[in-house]
């Protein structure tokens, strides 16, 4: 039985394993979860084991690297342990980082370049079977290996949603930028929408219902046809949502989402930098 280890479980982590476990791409018998303080309450709800960090580190064959940049330090601390020494050496586990920002040089170094590792880039709506996880495998592994962890990666990630395989590490930020960062736009424009019916007199629920239901199905749409041309189809001339796609070009909204997806890219690249 392959173990899968969650080390950092917190709001990503609990997505991607929840995806998972939906799916049935893996049972709760081969999830082994570790956080700070939180390990117990998670294996709990999910009915998974809590491990230390250490005994993870041990135990677990394929690993989602769930903490937070920041705490990247705390893994020197582990890898003290002769267990978790001994074990990485044996065996080489495969590490998924999902660390915003994190170069594999980083990364590299951090696990002692005892792990084989793969950076993802999941994003929030991997918890409904409709997330986009960007990967990347680290350059330095031979093409051969890469064909087997292609092919593993896409089985764990798949049923999260789609899957993106980024051909360069330094093209993460531009896309972090979009899919990762993209979640918190639209539920923004969701909350927006609705609020704009609410005070139009729609009752609060189901203002939210069609805001989201509206953001889901175009999005459907616009993964078939080019969206300038889906935006054209519903603009009648002289009617109702020209006269609203007006007000949205009078207040540089489009210019708004081209900024923010510019400032999360550079931020990136500048938190990579340290
Ligand atoms: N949230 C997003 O939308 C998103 C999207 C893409 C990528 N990411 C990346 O995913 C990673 C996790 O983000 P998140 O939002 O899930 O953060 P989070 O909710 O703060 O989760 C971090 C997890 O790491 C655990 N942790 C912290 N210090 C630890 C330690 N010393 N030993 C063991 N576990 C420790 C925490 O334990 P406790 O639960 O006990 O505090 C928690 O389970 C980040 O690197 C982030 O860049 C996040």
């Amino acid at each position: 039985m392959t173990r899968i280890g969650f080390l950092g479980c917190g709001q990503m982590g609990r997505a991607i394993l929840s995806g998972l476990l939906a799916q049935g791409v893996v049972q709760a018998e081969q999830i082994l979860v570790a956080a700070k303080s939180s390990a117990k309450q998670t294996a709990q709800q999910f009915e998974v084991k809590a491990v230390s960090p250490v005994d993870l580190l041990v135990e677990a064959d394929e690993i989602f690297l769930g903490i937070k940049p920041y705490q990247l330090h705390h893994v020197e601390q582990w890898l003290k342990d002769s267990r978790v020494q001994t074990r990485l050496a044996q065996s080489k586990p495969l590490v998924m980082s999902m660390l915003a920002g994190t170069s594999f040089a980083q990364l590299r170094l951090a696990f002692n370049n005892l792990v084989t590792l793969i950076r993802l880039m999941p994003n929030l709506p991997a918890q409904v079977g409709h997330g986009l996880t960007l990967s990347c495998i680290d350059p330095q592994i031979t093409e051969e290996e890469k064909a087997t962890l292609v092919t593993r990666s896409r089985e764990l990630l798949q049923p999260l949603g789609h899957v993106e395989e980024l051909p360069k590490e330094s093209d993460f930020h531009a896309a972090t930028a979009i899919s990762g960062c993209g979640p918190a736009y639209l539920f923004n424009v969701i909350e927006s929408l609705a609020d704009a019916g609410v005070h139009e007199g729609l009752p609060r629920a189901l203002s939210l219902r069609l805001a989201a239901h509206t953001v889901l199905g175009s999005g459907h749409l616009a993964c078939q046809e080019h969206p300038a041309v889906l935006k054209d189809r519903v603009t009648s001339p002289g009617g109702v949502t020209i006269a609203g796609v007006r007000i949205l070009e009078q207040h540089g909204v489009r210019s708004a989402f081209f900024e923010a997806v510019i400032a999360a890219s550079q931020r990136s690249r500048t938190l990579e930098k340290g």
